[in-house]
């Protein structure tokens, strides 16, 4: 049992999990980080859970790493970090990530966010890497993903300057595709999960690829990747029962085959 998280259990193909470290604004420790991965890991085998939505408190999402942990550690110790694997393990989760972000979304917590596919916020919300501060920089993706979704002269602005933005100005920026009163923002991302749950989940899985692959690749190669896995949903058992229930004016019922 996760002691860090609370995990709701799936309804309509949506598993909740929240970061639940209430007494360090969920700085993520080794043992939550652990947690987190277990838990998507758990969530990769399971067919019923099609979407996560990932949220932290109504303070702080997460105020980056553990920064206590991280003053017992020397440069050995930095080298073989378990949490490296940890964040590994994060960031090859395949199926939708859904952030729902009110507070502090700092430092790890920012690049957290970073690996979600989705970013709902609430109006409080606020996204920095202060590591400058700390006499460091990002480590977990702060740098490359930052840049690539707000774009170079935002990154460098937030990295060199440590300071935040709030969610207004992310959304702008394109760190956040919609913003919410704070209340809502959990129950805005569960409709999205959930509609997004009714989709088909080979397709569901291979769009989201897609995307990836266009921040990371070529656009030859992007469009050759995605003009394969187009090919490959076109022999799915839910291509064909997405077009007749179109022709038969109902809701597509699809099993992932
Ligand atoms: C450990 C933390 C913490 C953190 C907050 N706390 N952030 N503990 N690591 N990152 C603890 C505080 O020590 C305090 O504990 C309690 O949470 C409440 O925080 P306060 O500071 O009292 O609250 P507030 O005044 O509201 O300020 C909130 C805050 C501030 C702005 C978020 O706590 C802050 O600046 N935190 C550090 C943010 C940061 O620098 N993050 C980047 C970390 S480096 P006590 O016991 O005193 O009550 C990083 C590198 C990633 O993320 C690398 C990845 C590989």
């Amino acid at each position: 049992m996760p002691q860090m998280l609370k995990v709701t259990p799936t309804e309509h193909g949506v598993r909740l999990i929240t970061l639940h470290r209430p007494e360090a604004m969920n700085a993520l420790n080794t043992q939550l980080l652990g947690e987190l991965a277990a838990e998507l890991a758990a969530v990769e085998q399971d067919p019923g859970t099609r979407v996560v939505v990932l949220t932290g408190s109504r303070k702080a999402f997460a105020a980056g790493a553990d920064i206590n942990e991280m003053a017992e550690r020397d440069l050995v110790g930095i080298l073989n970090d378990p949490r490296v694997s940890h964040w590994q393990a994060i960031s090859s989760f395949s199926k939708p990530l859904i952030a729902a972000v009110n507070g502090f979304a700092l430092g790890g917590g920012c690049e957290l966010v970073m690996h979600a596919d989705i970013v709902i916020a609430g109006e409080d919300a606020r996204f920095g890497q202060p590591e400058i501060n700390l006499g460091i920089m990002p480590g977990a993706g702060g740098t490359q993903r930052l840049l690539r979704a707000v774009g170079k002269s935002l990154a460098m602005q937030m990295v060199l300057s440590g300071i935040a933005i709030d969610a207004r100005h992310a959304q702008r920026a394109g760190l956040v595709s919609e913003v919410t009163q704070p209340e809502l923002t959990i129950e805005r991302a569960i409709e999205l999960a959930r509609l997004i749950a009714q989709k088909a989940p080979l397709a569901v899985r291979l769009a989201k690829e897609a995307l990836l692959k266009a921040q990371d690749t070529d656009l030859a190669s992007g469009l050759r990747f995605e003009r394969h896995a187009f090919t490959v949903l076109a022999g799915t058992q839910d291509r064909e029962e997405g077009i007749c229930a179109f022709q038969e004016k109902r809701r597509a019922n699809f099993t992932g085959q």
